[in-house]
């Protein structure tokens, strides 16, 4: 059971909403700011591309909409959850319950094996035993890797080790995956298919999606497509 205080969303909630948000780092003392008063809406169940050169600020927008980052102005809402003035526990109990994560570079625990890698969500978070074991089972089916479940990250190709990172940004059931260059380091064909997998993974859910490439192919996989330069959204 979830016993987070996560307001009951309607219909109409956006996933994610910024509004006005900026993000100044301090290098050497100097500030950079990061993000320019980036101002986005993702309705629920749609799929947003962020496309932009390197160093534009993709990262650091995912990493703010996902709570793992304060912003420095503006304002952050995850579902209808305000987390822009959450301290650290409660972001980390927001990330638990409401968003996934995927990175370019599969963070797998290298240790673990495949099924025990989306079992180790269940520990963090809200799942347990049973429930949580059939849940992981059925999504690395569903992602095509079911017969892949007990190997380690170092026994799966670069495709299967990226679908096992998206069965583990699902296990919670989050309203908001942030896919941060989910296909890059893979070779365009298993890029594609993951994209594919990806968008109907999404769309069988009614899960938001923001997933940032500086690839234009990827982006006609999105409902949408919106361009960061310098820290500034044409959106
Ligand atoms: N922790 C940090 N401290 C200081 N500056 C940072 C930090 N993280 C990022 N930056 C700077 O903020 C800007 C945006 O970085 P960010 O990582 O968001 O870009 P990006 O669009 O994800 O780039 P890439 O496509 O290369 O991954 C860059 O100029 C970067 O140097
Ligand atoms: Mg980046």
């Amino acid at each position: 059971m979830n016993m987070t205080s996560t307001p009951s969303s309607t219909a109409s909630t956006p996933a994610l909403q910024l509004e006005g948000v900026r993000k100044v780092y301090e290098v050497g003392g100097e500030p950079a700011v990061a993000l320019d008063h980036a101002s986005l809406t993702v309705e629920q169940a749609e799929t947003v591309a962020l496309l932009g050169p390197s160093g534009s600020g993709k990262t650091t927008l995912c990493s703010i909409a996902g709570g793992l980052l304060s912003a420095t102005d503006g304002k952050v809402l995850v579902a209808g959850e305000d987390i822009t003035r959450y301290d650290p526990r409660r972001l980390s109990r927001f990330r638990q319950s409401t968003v996934g994560f995927v990175f370019q570079t599969v963070n797998l625990v290298p240790f673990l094996t495949a099924r025990e890698n989306l079992l180790v969500v269940d520990e963090l978070g809200r799942r347990t035993g049973a429930a949580a074991r059939r849940r992981a089972d059925r999504l690395l089916e569903e992602l095509g890797v079911g017969d892949r479940s007990k190997n380690l990250p170092s026994q799966l190709s670069g495709g299967q080790r990226q679908r096992v990172a998206i069965g583990r940004a699902l296990m919670n059931e989050p309203q908001l995956v942030l896919f941060d260059e989910p296909t890059s380091a893979l070779d365009t064909a298993t890029g594609e298919q993951v994209m594919e997998l990806i968008r109907s993974e999404m769309g069988s859910r009614g899960t938001a999606a923001v997933i940032v490439t500086h690839d234009d192919r990827i982006t006609r996989f999105a409902d949408r497509t919106v361009h960061i330069v310098d820290g500034a959204l044409d959106a």
